[in-house]
């Protein structure tokens, strides 16, 4: 068990290189089952939730193993089309897996996936979409049994976009007999790539990144090398650490079409913003203007996964601002943690009402899960005084070295074992 000491106050410059797309690379690793070929993925970042899903395909039988930066997977030894509890509870995306081992094996079983507690997190529209593609599913004592003779290609709707579901149906008609279409599907830049992904594979994908994807079954698929999208998450993380640390930081390989609205809400707290190609420089003095309003919501609108983060800065702004929680019921359970450092934070229900203060203080702090323990890692950078971050497995799973990059920009943070 480590802990983060941090002493805040410090200003940051310099360049911090993005690391590939966790939410990319989680459905590609998961999705390298769909053929007996060799698959690499490319610089993939050794955060928890990859080595986790690596562990997965091992599970199944394929071996899956760094090579340099990248993972490479040779699954044609894969047999096995059960995936146990212990590992599927690590990990919300073994869920992926459902779609994948359906295509491979006709078979699947999985246990409940687990992942971060955020909210309910149910997963209804990937068991109703796979029912669609002739799929007939069992739930009991834990378990999700899945089997069919044929998958068939089906007309979809989605009464929510969402990410995982999407990513399901693609993995799990990308083979299927005919065409299915998606409506409602979800439109994060992490859907295209793995559209970009499964078609270096031979697949036939169009749509990903509207509302309506189509996806023509093939009959084989083969081997692929592929580099996936940089964080967008990560990238923002480190945007708004220099928003409230004050100075003047480089962020490369993100595209800025991919987090245009925080760029956007980055300068109504009064940030100066460049942004080009890849690369996004950002200007801050350190005293931030609240946002008045921020509302998360499926792409392109502003990320759940930065709402954390977005809280944190306005903590520590001059003015007010209101929050609002659209995707996931309970994901203020950091919320507590700010108050600790004399932030000014009222919950009600899917909102979060923040009065800025002058300065939050140094604090002993828990991470609760990935993006909350992100969040104070943020507000500790720059609170006044020493800090303490527990529990920092919650933050591995999605940030790969956020000490080692922190310090390279500046920061005082320490990983200490305790
Ligand atoms: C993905 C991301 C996660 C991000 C989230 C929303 C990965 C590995 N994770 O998670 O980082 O926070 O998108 O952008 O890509 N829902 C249902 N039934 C379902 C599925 C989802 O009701 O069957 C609800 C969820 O409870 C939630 C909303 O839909 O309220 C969004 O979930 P979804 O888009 O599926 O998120 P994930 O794929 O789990």
């Amino acid at each position: 068990m480590d802990k983060f000491l941090i002493d805040g106050g410090r200003s940051l410059s310099g360049t911090v290189h993005t690391q590939s797309a966790k939410n990319s690379v989680l459905p590609l690793l998961a999705a390298s089952v769909l053929t007996e070929k060799q698959v690499t993925v490319e610089e993939v970042p050794p955060i928890a939730d990859a080595l986790c899903m690596m562990q997965i395909l091992r599970e199944l039988g394929a071996k899956a193993e760094f090579c340099g930066g990248n993972v490479v997977i040779d699954s044609s030894d894969a047999c096995s089309h059960e995936l146990s509890s212990a590992l599927t509870k690590e990990l919300r995306s073994s869920v992926f897996m459902l779609g994948s081992l359906l295509t491979r094996f006709r078979r699947a079983v999985i246990a409940y996936p687990g992942g971060c507690d955020i909210g309910l997190r149910p997963i209804d529209l990937h068991l109703s979409a796979l029912k669609r593609l002739g799929v007939k599913i069992e739930e009991r004592e834990g378990f999700i049994f899945c089997k069919c003779d044929t998958l068939r290609g089906a007309e979809i709707a989605l009464d929510f976009p969402s990410v995982g579901a999407t990513e399901n149906i693609l993995l799990a008609a990308v083979k299927a007999e005919g065409k299915t279409l998606v409506h409602g599907a979800a439109k994060e830049p992490e859907i295209v790539d793995l559209q970009r992904f499964l078609n270096a594979m031979g697949a036939k994908v169009r749509g990903a990144g509207t509302d309506d994807i189509e996806i023509e079954g093939v009959k084989s698929l083969g081997g692929v090398c592929f580099r996936p999208i940089k964080d967008r998450i990560e990238a923002g993380t480190y945007l708004m650490a220099c928003a409230i640390c004050g100075g003047e930081i480089e962020v490369t390989g993100v595209s800025p079409e991919n987090i245009r609205l925080l760029l956007h809400k980055l300068r109504e707290n009064g940030c100066k913003i460049h942004a080009k190609n890849d690369k996004i420089r950002i200007y801050s003095s350190g005293r931030l203007k609240c946002n008045r309003r921020i509302e998360t919501m499926p792409f392109p609108g502003f990320p759940t996964d930065l709402q954390a983060q977005a809280t944190a800065l306005n903590s520590g702004a001059e003015g007010g601002a209101v929050i609002a929680e659209n995707l996931f019921e309970t994901r203020y359970k950091y919320v507590p943690e700010l108050r600790r450092m004399g932030a000014d934070i009222e919950v009600k229900g899917r909102l979060a009402f923040v009065r800025g203060v002058k300065r939050l203080h140094g604090a002993s702090l828990t991470a609760g899960d990935l993006r909350g323990g992100a969040a104070l890692v943020l507000a500790a950078l720059g609170a006044e005084g020493t800090s303490e971050v527990f529990d920092l497995s919650h933050i591995d799973r999605g940030y790969a070295d956020l000490q080692g990059k922190l310090t390279a920009l500046g920061a005082r943070i320490k990983r200490i074992r305790v």
